[in-house]
């Protein structure tokens, strides 16, 4: 919406530490972007290209002249070998092109366009390995919105955008303490304001976080119904509303699962002499989406 300041950020970032390359990596999600997983009689990439178009329309709520379309083949069937598993994304043309505006606006060029749940399973699997047997979630909890990625032995199969997210703490906080928008970032965060009784935030706060795991709670329950009763063994939990220890602790007693932070820095050597480990260990969680995306390289779908 207001792509003039997101401009100037990423001006002022790309010039205080003087990153040197042109190429970005970005990823997308939310409603422009429609993620499907759909079986097809099995056939070559370039059948599939060649395809994709007519196939798509079926599983595609949009206009197929207004979405950008990809594809990535999984395999075959476990269940019907003549089947393949196929993941179709596509992607709001209007929305991709204004991501691509904020970039050419930087003087960058836009080399990778993502989705955010699969950014978060790049990381995911460069630090925790790609296959065990176990069916995890990964559950990216953003400011606007959660990105649920449901992988079973290392392959998506389920994902969805929840759209709630840490912003709504601060709409609650505003709304019912009489606060600036500012203010209530600061006091959900731990901090003081004047005349801001710490225990009236603090409810707002655990309901915020109780109606965000009934949330998630319905996006696994989905996922079970309509995946022959197959559960979520252990949640992977990111992103900067995962950094309050009373969401892991709200979402491991309503659901019975194991719940983890995921470390997108696991795996990665960090030289203590440039970087204060603490502080990479404390951002850790607003990183899982970038660090997926600098795993990828032009051309390497
Ligand atoms: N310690 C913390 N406890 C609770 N919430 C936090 C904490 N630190 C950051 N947040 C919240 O996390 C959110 C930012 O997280 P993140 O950077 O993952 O979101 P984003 O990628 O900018 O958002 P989106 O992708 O939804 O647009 C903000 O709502 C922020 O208030
Ligand atoms: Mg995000």
């Amino acid at each position: 919406m207001d792509s003039s300041s997101v401009t100037d950020a990423i001006k002022n970032l790309v010039e205080s530490q003087k990153i040197k390359t042109k190429n970005v990596a970005t990823s997308i999600s939310g409603h422009s972007v429609i993620i499907r997983k759909i079986q097809l009689p099995i056939m070559t990439e370039e059948e599939m290209e060649a395809s994709i178009q007519w196939e798509a329309e079926q599983y595609i709520p949009f206009e197929i002249s207004e979405v950008n379309l990809d594809f990535q083949i999984i395999g075959p069937d476990a269940k019907d070998p003549s089947q393949m598993n196929v993941i179709l994304v596509a992607a709001k043309k209007d929305f991709v092109n204004d991501y691509v505006a904020v970039f050419q606006e930087c003087g960058l060029s836009p080399v990778v366009m993502d989705v955010d749940c699969f950014a978060i399973q790049n990381s995911f699997e460069i630090n925790y390995g790609a296959s065990d047997e176990e069916i995890v979630a990964l559950i990216n909890m953003g400011a606007s919105a959660m990105n649920v990625n449901i992988l079973k032995e290392g392959a998506s199969v389920f994902t969805r955008d929840i759209q709630v997210g840490g912003n709504m703490f601060n709409e609650e906080i505003q709304k019912r303490l009489g606060l600036s928008g500012e203010d209530a970032e600061k006091v959900k965060l731990g901090g003081e304001a004047e005349d801001v009784d710490p225990a009236a935030v603090e409810e707002v706060v655990s309901e915020s976080i109780e109606n965000l795991t009934q949330e998630v709670q319905r996006s696994l329950d989905f996922f079970s119904a309509t995946s022959s009763d197959e559960k979520v063994q252990k949640i992977f939990i990111t992103g900067g509303v995962s950094k309050s220890s009373q969401v892991k602790e709200s979402l491991e007693q309503r659901l019975g699962i194991p719940v983890e932070m995921l470390e997108p820095f696991r795996q990665i050597a960090v030289s203590e002499k440039d970087f204060d480990l603490e502080y990479i260990k404390a951002v850790g969680p607003l990183f899982s989406v970038a660090v997926g995306l600098a795993m990828r390289r032009l051309g390497d779908k």
